[in-house]
């Protein structure tokens, strides 16, 4: 019971801060919690925050790889060391996205930086996936780890410009010179190598994920991970579909098209390419799936959208399932089924992986306290010792959890 607790409080504190449905999440590494804090933790471990300098990324502007403002895209990248030092993780950052000039150009003065670099702050917080402490990240924590920021507002995937509202939307090159750039620090002599990513940047681990392992030999393991990333072609609660219409609009302003997956885009139209549940399948590399069955953004923006709930009847609802009504549970029974299906046919080769869990969370591999927790469902591992199991074939990670890990149904 106070085990679950206390991921509840983590998860308010984290996400306290929901700006006008879709347009900004806030920036997580502002509000990310330390063990310490929450007092909850059956492993709690030192942490001393590490903090990593912002880079530009080198030939930017020459390479069009810019932000919305047309300023030079960036990243932060910590060195690795010992039986890490060849070996990668890339995480990108996430961010929702912007699908019309307004809400573009809105990001280019964003706190955060989402559309520019001139917002960006100068160093980021490395903790869960990121963190260099073995007891908080025992797999990767001394690998060469990038957040490769996100200031484009279309996962990373759009090329094409608005000149007469100023806006470049270059996501593609943005993913592309990045990598050149990683290529030339060392990145071209990895052994290991892991593309991941939370929300938007979880969308574009999915979309980039088999461009990531064609930059590599054939001799070079190259894996992805989308943690919440799997957002669902969902019909909200009052029927209409507000996730596709404001991908459609993401999708057509920012030059999607082009850089969607073939595979997709040869027998689907390019919206519905957005969605990874018509993407998962074709996907040749291996892939893990890291999503809560109640992701908390997707119930707020997508399932229950402000415009479908006028009276705010979700209220209490979308903040702790324990106040749901019984019919309130039934509608988001019926996302989770929808989830469990769409990942149905993806999770039977050997090499992918997934965990579905019943948190009322939204990204889980930043958080420190998500990602060292221990779940029984993975036979008490933590989510970063899974990863690592999957990751290094010691064995096959297709977990759905029903427990539900805040006060909810306890
Ligand atoms: C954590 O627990 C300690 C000892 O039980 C207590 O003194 C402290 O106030 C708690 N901190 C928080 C943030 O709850
Ligand atoms: C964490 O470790 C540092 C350095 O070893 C130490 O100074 C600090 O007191 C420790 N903090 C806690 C909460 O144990
Ligand atoms: C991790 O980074 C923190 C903050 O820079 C530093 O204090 C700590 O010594 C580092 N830990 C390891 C194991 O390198
Ligand atoms: C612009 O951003 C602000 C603050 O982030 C937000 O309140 C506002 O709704 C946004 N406007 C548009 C059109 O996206
Ligand atoms: C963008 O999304 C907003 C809702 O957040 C909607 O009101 C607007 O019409 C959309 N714009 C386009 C071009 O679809
Ligand atoms: C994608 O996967 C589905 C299901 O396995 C298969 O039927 C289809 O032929 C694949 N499409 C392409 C273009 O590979
Ligand atoms: C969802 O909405 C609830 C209630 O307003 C809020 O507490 C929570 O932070 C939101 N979560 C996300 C990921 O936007
Ligand atoms: C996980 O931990 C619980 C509680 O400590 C214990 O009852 C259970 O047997 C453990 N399961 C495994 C697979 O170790």
């Amino acid at each position: 019971m106070v085990k679950f607790l206390w991921i509840g409080i983590v998860t308010a504190l984290v996400f306290r801060t929901w700006v006008d449905g879709f347009v900004e999440e806030k920036n997580l590494d502002e509000t990310v919690p330390s063990l310490s804090e929450t007092n909850g933790s059956s492993q709690a471990f030192n942490d001393t925050l590490l903090m990593v300098e912002l880079t530009l990324v080198k030939e930017a502007a020459a390479k069009g790889a810019v932000c919305l403002d047309g300023t030079a895209s960036a990243y932060h990248l910590h060195r690795g060391y010992g039986s890490g030092a060849n070996s990668w993780l890339i995480h990108l950052q996430g961010g929702a996205w912007c699908n019309d000039t307004k809400s573009c150009s809105n990001r280019t003065t964003s706190l955060f930086g989402l559309g520019s670099s001139a917002y960006m702050e100068p160093y980021m917080a490395f903790s869960g996936i990121l963190s260099n402490q073995s007891e908080e990240n025992p797999e990767f924590f001394n690998w060469n780890r990038v957040e490769l920021r996100y200031c484009d507002g279309a996962s990373f995937s759009g090329d094409s410009e608005r000149q007469e509202a100023k806006l470049q939307f270059r996501g593609q090159r943005i993913w592309l010179s990045a990598m050149d750039d990683l290529m030339s620090k060392g990145m071209r002599d990895a052994k290991n190598a892991l593309l991941c990513g939370c929300s938007a940047g979880g969308l574009s681990a999915i979309l980039h994920c088999d461009e990531f392992r064609g930059l590599f030999p054939t001799t070079t393991k190259v894996k992805c991970l989308s943690d919440a990333g799997f957002f669902l072609d969902a019909v909200d609660i009052s029927g209409e579909r507000t996730l596709r219409d404001y991908y459609s609009g993401v999708v057509s302003l920012q030059g999607v098209q082009e850089n969607l997956p073939r595979f997709c885009t040869s027998h689907l139209d390019p919206t519905s390419c957005f969605f990874p549940e018509n993407l998962i399948v074709n996907i040749t590399t291996p892939l893990f799936i890291l999503n809560s069955a109640y992701d908390s953004w997707q119930i707020n923006n997508s399932l229950v959208p402000p415009s479908a709930d006028p009276c705010g009847e979700w209220e209490s609802c979308r903040y702790n399932l324990a106040s749901c009504s019984a019919s309130q549970m039934q509608i988001l029974q019926g996302f989770r089924n929808q989830m469990l299906n769409a990942v149905k046919q993806f999770s039977m080769p050997n090499q992918n992986g997934m965990f579905i869990n019943s948190c009322l969370v939204h990204c889980q591999t930043k958080e420190s306290a998500l990602f060292a927790h221990e779940f029984p469902a993975l036979g008490n591992k933590t989510i970063g010792e899974a990863l690592g199991d999957w990751y290094f074939d010691r064995s096959e990670v297709k977990v759905v959890d029903e427990t539900c890990c805040d006060l909810a149904l306890e």
